[in-house]
């Protein structure tokens, strides 16, 4: 087995005196998808957030070896993280083309990058059609896109996604579960929070977060009863 991408132990974060991470531990290997489960407000999207750097976060998070928890959320992003918040933050003032260049960063490892705008428009050809159009005058599901394209622009060798599909028709859900079947073939790491169906039929793994710690972390066959009844 390759030597986790993502090593995060005993990850503690909140928002001022609300302590909601209290010791977190989780591993994420390169081309797995792991899918990120719990009940509304159990920290799911407090944990993307820590791991990418947008709230102050303690424990140790390792990545290739290195100690993410040191660096500024940018530098994280240079290393490979791409992030899509719940709320798809796109810049509603800016075009298509200015969020997706905002987004672009060259493979951290240097390889060539596999993703540029004219892949990402091969992908969305939607968003190829609306280049100069202001993000704001997309509609949800095609905001939604270009949130998702702008992360790809950044080469990530890990994607964080929190619920990418929410409001999306049910042909758009069925490409994105198939976009992320080749991102993660191609062995990118996909850590993914969805309460949806399609993503538990895509997971390798699953991880349930309760009480602010990982309750269960394995294949979703094997989540025991007591741990769905008490944490799902
Ligand atoms: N900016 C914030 N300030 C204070 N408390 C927050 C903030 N964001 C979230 N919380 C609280 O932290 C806890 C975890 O929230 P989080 O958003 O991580 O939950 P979640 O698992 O993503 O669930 P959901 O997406 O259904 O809300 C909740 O109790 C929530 O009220
Ligand atoms: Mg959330």
């Amino acid at each position: 087995m390759t030597a986790p991408l993502l090593e995060v132990r005993d990850l503690r974060a909140g928002y001022g005196a609300v302590q909601v991470l209290r010791g977190v531990d989780l591993q994420l290997r390169a081309g797995e998808l792991v899918l990120l489960l719990g009940r509304n407000g159990s920290g799911r999207s407090t944990l993307l957030k820590a791991l990418v750097g947008l709230i102050p976060a303690s424990g140790s998070v390792r990545w290739a070896g290195r100690d993410l928890l040191a660096l500024p959320a940018h530098q994280r992003a240079r290393l490979g993280l791409s992030y899509v918040p719940e709320q798809r933050a796109v810049f509603a003032h800016l075009t298509v083309r200015q969020n997706l260049r905002l987004g672009a960063k060259p493979a951290a490892n240097g390889a060539a990058a596999p993703w540029d705008e004219a892949r990402v428009f091969a992908l969305f050809p939607a968003l190829a059609a609306r280049t100069r159009t202001p993000a704001q005058a997309l509609s949800g599901g095609e905001q939604q896109m270009l949130a998702l394209a702008r992360a790809l622009m950044g080469n990530p060798q890990l994607l964080l996604l929190d619920e990418p599909t929410e409001g999306l028709a049910p042909q758009r859900v069925q490409d994105t579960a198939a976009l992320l079947d080749r991102l993660r073939a191609g062995g990118v790491g996909v850590l993914l929070v969805e309460q949806k169906p399609w993503a538990q039929t895509l997971a390798d793994r699953v991880v349930v977060l309760g009480d602010g710690r990982v309750q269960f972390s394995g294949a979703l066959a094997a989540l025991p009863a007591g741990v769905s009844t008490a944490w799902l």
